[in-house]
């Protein structure tokens, strides 16, 4: 056998390796494709109109293709987006969650008393919230932006943690809001809801 040819071998080798464990390659329009026929209905193109409805748009993309995973296999449910999942296929997901990801976040125009956001931005600084959604509740790979949510979404998702109705978080969130109030909460989610953080 030649040098070259089982130098060639050994990249045919190497390139099949790559190719079982690498991360399948994100088609966006594919999933821009999807997401107007399947998604837009209810998440907008850049922002919902229904406030319990989250914006995807700007989110990271590994949150967004963990919570599909997460709702397909029943570790997070809905009565609305858990049979959407569904027939998805991971590639869908990936897809889906690269088209989303790499839309502009536009905020949209919730607004809190000024008394109850200012009480919010203390209970999120002493909580080290930013810890792990970093400032201005940007996020980062698996923990979500949470800036300039919707308030409603946002309540709804802390208490659904704090009554361990939503546990796909790996014990971080739950446990964090085990002692905090209902008026606690929705202070917090007045003050991370008008953040303009792009
Ligand atoms: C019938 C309305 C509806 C449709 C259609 C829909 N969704 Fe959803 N989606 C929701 C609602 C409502 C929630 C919030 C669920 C909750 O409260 O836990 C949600 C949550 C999500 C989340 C979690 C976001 C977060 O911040 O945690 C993702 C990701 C998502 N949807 C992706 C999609 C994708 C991708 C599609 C299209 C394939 C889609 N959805 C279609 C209503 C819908
Ligand atoms: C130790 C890390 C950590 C800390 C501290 C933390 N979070 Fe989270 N948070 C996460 C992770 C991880 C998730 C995603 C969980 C999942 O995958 O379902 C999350 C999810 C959320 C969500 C749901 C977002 C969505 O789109 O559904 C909200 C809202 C939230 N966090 C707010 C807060 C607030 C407010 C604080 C401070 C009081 C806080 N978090 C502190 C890690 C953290």
């Amino acid at each position: 056998m030649s040098a070259w040819s089982a130098s060639l071998g050994f990249a045919l080798l190497m390139s099949c390796q790559f190719a079982v464990f690498a991360a399948p390659v994100a088609d966006v329009e594919a999933g821009k494709k999807l997401a107007e026929q399947v998604c837009t209905a209810c998440h907008g193109e850049e922002k919902t109109l229904n406030s319990e409805t989250p914006i995807l748009a700007g989110q990271t993309w590994r949150y967004l293709y963990l919570q599909m995973k997460d709702f397909q296999r029943g570790r997070r449910t809905n009565e609305l987006m858990s049979p959407l999942m569904k027939d998805l296929s991971r590639q869908d997901m990936v897809n889906l969650a690269a088209y989303y990801s790499q839309q502009t976040f536009r905020g949209q125009n919730e607004r809190g008393s000024a008394a109850l956001i200012d009480a919010g931005r203390k209970i999120a600084d002493d909580a080290l919230c930013t810890m792990c959604h970093l400032g201005g509740f940007k996020g980062q790979n698996e923990v979500p932006r949470v800036a300039g949510q919707h308030y409603s979404y946002i309540v709804k998702q802390l208490v659904a943690f704090k009554n361990r109705e939503r546990t796909n978080d790996a014990g971080t969130m739950t446990a964090y809001m085990s002692n905090v109030t209902r008026e606690q909460m929705e202070a917090v989610a007045a003050y991370v809801a008008n953040l303009q953080t792009r």
